[in-house]
């Protein structure tokens, strides 16, 4: 590589962390191309260790890989969230537990506790989430990642076989039922725009590979199945996609920039820290609709 960078792997699933690079400055045609290809041969996740961005450059960088929600050219994420935004930056969703002087919280606490993938709910879910790590606590606040498309091609062909036809509808209902205080729901969120029917697995459009696209947070049940016959389906799979080989644990550093594709994995942002400050800011990039 022409810049002076150091990649290295961090699992045999592929992920991936580079240092030496400052993502605060244009990157050339070049250097995103081969960020991007880098991404993809990592299944979707690449940490940039050491990166001192502003929430403007945050966004900079982001934008060179695709439309951020809440940009202008974008659409915003669900209402429910808005209290969480940059007050300044509309396209940065903050994940705090720290409040400021009146109160008021500087961003979401407690933010995706649960396995999820950011906005699947949507008929055009997130491609890549890039969450930059400003503060983490002394201990905790690990997130875990879970490969979808290593999960998948370990399935038996005749597994594949059933599932390649399924279809399963994705409601931000799921997530707000069990993951928001009630009097922040905004309810209008629970009308049409945040629930979509989505293929169970889906292929990814550089790739070519393909990922398990169902999650336990946002997903309610496989279309056409009843309820009992699609829970039980659902919970192989996300008891098979959730085993410790399929798990990458981001161990957050300060100054961490990690970038993750929402179409193959899912996460799990583990709450065991108290009430010790973290503050992350996080862009969330418009995908494709699933196919
Ligand atoms: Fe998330």
């Amino acid at each position: 590589m022409r810049h002076n960078h150091i990649v290295k792997k961090l699992s045999i699933l592929g992920t991936t962390e580079i240092r030496g690079l400052d993502l605060s400055e244009p990157l050339d045609d070049e250097l995103i191309a081969e960020i991007k290809d880098l991404w993809n041969k990592s299944g979707g996740m690449l940490v940039f260790r050491n990166q001192h961005l502003t929430s403007q450059q945050h966004i900079d960088f982001s934008r060179q890989f695709g439309i951020p929600f809440g940009s202008p050219e974008g659409v915003p994420m669900q209402d429910t969230v808005s209290r969480y935004l940059h007050p300044d930056h509309p396209e940065l969703y903050c994940v705090s537990n720290k409040v400021d002087k009146k109160g008021v919280p500087k961003g979401r606490k407690g933010a995706g506790t649960y396995w999820h993938s950011d906005v699947s709910f949507r008929e055009e879910p997130a491609a890549a989430s890039i969450l930059y790590a400003k503060q983490i606590p002394s201990v905790g606040g690990d997130t875990l990642f879970a490969d979808g498309t290593a999960a998948y091609e370990d399935l038996s062909q005749a597994m594949k076989d059933l599932l390649a036809p399924l279809y399963a509808l994705h409601d931000f209902a799921v997530a707000a039922a069990t993951q928001y205080t009630n009097p922040f729901v905004i309810n209008d969120d629970l009308d049409g725009a945040n629930k979509a029917l989505h293929p169970v697995i889906r292929t990814h459009v550089d790739t070519g590979r393909k990922s398990i696209f169902v999650n336990p947070g946002q997903t309610s049940h496989l279309d056409g199945f009843d309820q009992a016959e699609s829970d039980a389906l659902l919970k192989f799979l996300y008891e098979h996609m959730t085993q410790p080989k399929y798990i990458f644990r981001q161990i957050w550093q300060e100054h961490d920039l990690a970038m993750w594709d929402n179409r193959t994995m899912m996460h799990f942002a583990i709450d065991n820290y108290g009430d010790d400050p973290r503050y992350l800011e996080r862009v969330t990039l418009m995908g494709e609709r699933p196919v």
